[in-house]
C-alpha cells in the first residue's frame, strides 16, 4: 500500500462533501449524516441509502487496490435516522429492564435495519456510566451504576453477533451480513464529568476510572467489539483524544484491543483553541496517542496533506499508520465487506416489521418505572379499568412522537411531531380503549375541559422535549414545558396517572407528588405507546427499576 492509500483507510469523511473520485482515488471511508436540516421533504428512505452506499462501495472497489469501505451511522435506539425505522427505548429505559437478553434481541434487530440501508458500521453503544443526571447525554446511558452498565454491553453481542467460546479477548468479531461493526464509546469516562458538563473533564483517581467507567468496556472486548471511539472529555485536565496512556497503553497493551480506535466528530479541531487552529499539530498529537481512524469529517483534504507531511518528516513514524491501518483493515476483513460488499435488499423488509415493533413494545413494558400508585395505602389506582364512559388525556407528551423517541431520531436533536411510523401515547388509549369509551384529548386542559364533564380518570403525559450532546446539558432538572402546573391543574380535579417522558430523572416536588393518583417513568420510549397501555391496563406486571 502506498502511504496515501494507507492515509486514505484512517479517513471518515461526511456524505455532504465526498465525491465518487476521491473515495476511487483515496480510498476513503466514508461517513453518513443527513443534512441537520434534512431540508429535502423527501423521507431518509433505507431504499434511497443502500443505493447511495452501494453507489460509493462501487467507486471503492474501483480503487487500485478494492479494499471495500465502511460506512458508518449513529444507529443508537434503531436505524433511527430513517423514516418507518422500530425506533427503540434509548439506552437508560434499557438499562431500566435489566435484561440482558432483550437487549441483546434488540441489538440483532438494529444490525438487521441497518443493513437494510446498505450501513455496515453502527456508533453504538454508547456504555457511559452517567454519575450526573444534568448531562445532556443521560440518555445514551444505560445507568448510573457500573454492573448495570455492564449487563446492557449485551447488545454488542446483538449488533456483532454472537462471538464462538473461546474468541480472543479484544479481537474483533462479526458474524456476518445480516450483523453490523459496533462501537463502544466514548472511550473513557465521558459520563464522569464535573458537574455533567457534556466533553468536559473527569476528575478521578486512576482505580475510579478503571472500576466506574471501563469496566464495561472490558465486557465489550470479550464480546468481540471491533470499534471504540473516544470522548471528546478530559481525564484530570487531558483530553482523551490525545491520551497515550490509556488509547494505546491501557486499551491496547494492557487490555489487548485489536479493532480499531476512532475519533469522534471534528475532535481533533476540538484540541486547540480557537477550534480547527494548528491542526497539523492536532493531527499529530491525535495519531501518536492512538487514534487510527479519524472522523474529520469536513477538511479531510487537509487533513490527508497534514498527516502525509507528518509522516514524511517522521514525526509520525510509519509504524503508527501501519498499526491504524491493520486495525482498520481487520475489521473490514472480519466483517466480511470483502465477500459481501454491497446491500442486501431482501432485508429492506426488516425495516419497521411487525416483529421488531413487537420486540420494542416489550422494551417499553419493561422499561416502565412505577414511582406511585394510589394516595391510600393499600388501595391501588393501577391497573386502570378498560370499560369507563369518559377518560381525559392530556399533556404536551401524550400525542408527540418524537417527543416520545427523543434526541437522535430522524434528526441529530430530534424534533416534534409525527416524524416516523408509531404510537403515541393517545393513539395506544384510543386502540385499547376503542368506541366503548370517549377518550377526550386536550395537550393543554383549560377549566372548560372539565365543566360538566366527569371523567372516570386522567392521564397526563409531560416531560422534555429531544435534546442531543451538549443541547441537553441542564441544572435546572424541573418538567419543563410548564409541566408541573399542567398535570396540577388536571390532578386537582381528575383521578390522575401521570406519565414522565424523560432523558433522565426529573425534579417532582412533594405538593405535585401528592396529587397525582399514580406516577410511570417511561424515559424515551420510541415508536411504541402500546408498551405503556399493555402495563397500566394490568395485561403485563410493571417490571421496570430505577436505572439513575
Ligand atoms: C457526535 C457524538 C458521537 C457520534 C458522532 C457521530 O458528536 O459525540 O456519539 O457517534 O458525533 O455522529
Amino acid at each position: 500500500m502506498t502511504l496515501q492509500e494507507k492515509i486514505g483507510q484512517m479517513t471518515q469523511i461526511e456524505l455532504c462533501v465526498a465525491t465518487f473520485s476521491d473515495v476511487r482515488d483515496l480510498s476513503i471511508v466514508t461517513k453518513y449524516l443527513l443534512p441537520p436540516n434534512d431540508s429535502t421533504s423527501k423521507k431518509a428512505m433505507p431504499s434511497d441509502w443502500a443505493d447511495k452506499v452501494d453507489r460509493f462501495q462501487q467507486a471503492a472497489l474501483d480503487s487500485r487496490l478494492r479494499i471495500p469501505l465502511i460506512y458508518g451511522i449513529d444507529a443508537v435506539h434503531g436505524n433511527n435516522r430513517f423514516y418507518g425505522a422500530t425506533i427503540f427505548p434509548h439506552n437508560i429505559g434499557l438499562g431500566a429492564t435489566r435484561d440482558a437478553d432483550l437487549v441483546q434481541r434488540i441489538g440483532a434487530a438494529v444490525a438487521l435495519e441497518v443493513r437494510a440501508s446498505g450501513i455496515h458500521f453502527s456508533f453504538a453503544p454508547c456504555v457511559a456510566v452517567c454519575r450526573d443526571p444534568r448531562w445532556g447525554r443521560c440518555y445514551e446511558s444505560f445507568s448510573e451504576d457500573t454492573n448495570i452498565v455492564r449487563k446492557m454491553t449485551s447488545i454488542i453481542s446483538g449488533l456483532q453477533g454472537q462471538p464462538p467460546v473461546g474468541h480472543p479477548k479484544g479481537y474483533p468479531f462479526v458474524a456476518g451480513r445480516y450483523n453490523v461493526i459496533a462501537c463502544a464509546k466514548h472511550f473513557v469516562g465521558d459520563g464522569g464529568t464535573e458537574k455533567g458538563i457534556n466533553e468536559g473533564n473527569t476528575i478521578s483517581s486512576y482505580n475510579d476510572l478503571e472500576t466506574i467507567h471501563m469496566a464495561p468496556y472490558l465486557d465489550c472486548l470479550y464480546q468481540g467489539v471491533s470499534t471504540v471511539m473516544a470522548s471528546y472529555s478530559s481525564w484530570n485536565g487531558c483530553k482523551l483524544h490525545v491520551h497515550h496512556f490509556l488509547l494505546t497503553e491501557i486499551l491496547k497493551d494492557k487490555l489487548g484491543f485489536k479493532g480499531f480506535v476512532i475519533s469522534d466528530w471534528k475532535a481533533l479541531d476540538r484540541l486547540s483553541e480557537p477550534r480547527g487552529s494548528n491542526y497539523r499539530h492536532c493531527v499529530y498529537t491525535a495519531i501518536n496517542a492512538g487514534i487510527d481512524m479519524v472522523m474529520v469529517p469536513l477538511r479531510y483534504k487537509q487533513f490527508i496533506e497534514d498527516l502525509t507531511s507528518l509522516v514524511e518528516s517522521g514525526e509520525i513514524q510509519m509504524s503508527r499508520i501501519d498499526d491504524a491501518v491493520e486495525r482498520i483493515l481487520r475489521v473490514k476483513y472480519v466483517a466480511g465487506l470483502f465477500e459481501y460488499p454491497f446491500s442486501d435488499r431482501s432485508l429492506l423488509d426488516t425495516v419497521g416489521c411487525k416483529l421488531h415493533r413487537e420486540l420494542a413494545r416489550e422494551a417499553v413494558r419493561k422499561s416502565l418505572v412505577l414511582l406511585k400508585n394510589g394516595k391510600n395505602p393499600g388501595k391501588a389506582f393501577l391497573p386502570l379499568e378498560k370499560n369507563v364512559k369518559r377518560v381525559l388525556i392530556a399533556g404536551t407528551h401524550a400525542d408527540n412522537l418524537g417527543y416520545q423517541c427523543g434526541g437522535w431520531t430522524r434528526y441529530w436533536q430530534g424534533s416534534s411531531g409525527r416524524i416516523t411510523i408509531g404510537t403515541t401515547i393517545l393513539d395506544a388509549f384510543r386502540e385499547v380503549m376503542g368506541d366503548k369509551t370517549e377518550v377526550i384529548y386536550e395537550k393543554y386542559p383549560s377549566p372548560d375541559t372539565f365543566a360538566g364533564q366527569n371523567f372516570s380518570f386522567a392521564i397526563v403525559a409531560v416531560g422534555e422535549e429531544p435534546y442531543a450532546e451538549s443541547a441537553g446539558d441542564n441544572s435546572e432538572l424541573i418538567i419543563p414545558l410548564n409541566g408541573s402546573e399542567l398535570l396540577s391543574s388536571v390532578a386537582d380535579r381528575i383521578p390522575t396517572l401521570a406519565i414522565l417522558i424523560s432523558g433522565r430523572p426529573l425534579v417532582i416536588e412533594p405538593w405535585l407528588l401528592e396529587k397525582v393518583d399514580a406516577l410511570v417513568a417511561a424515559w424515551l420510549p420510541g415508536t411504541e405507546g402500546r408498551g405503556i397501555t399493555d402495563v397500566v391496563f394490568g395485561d403485563y406486571e410493571f417490571e421496570g427499576q430505577l436505572p439513575i
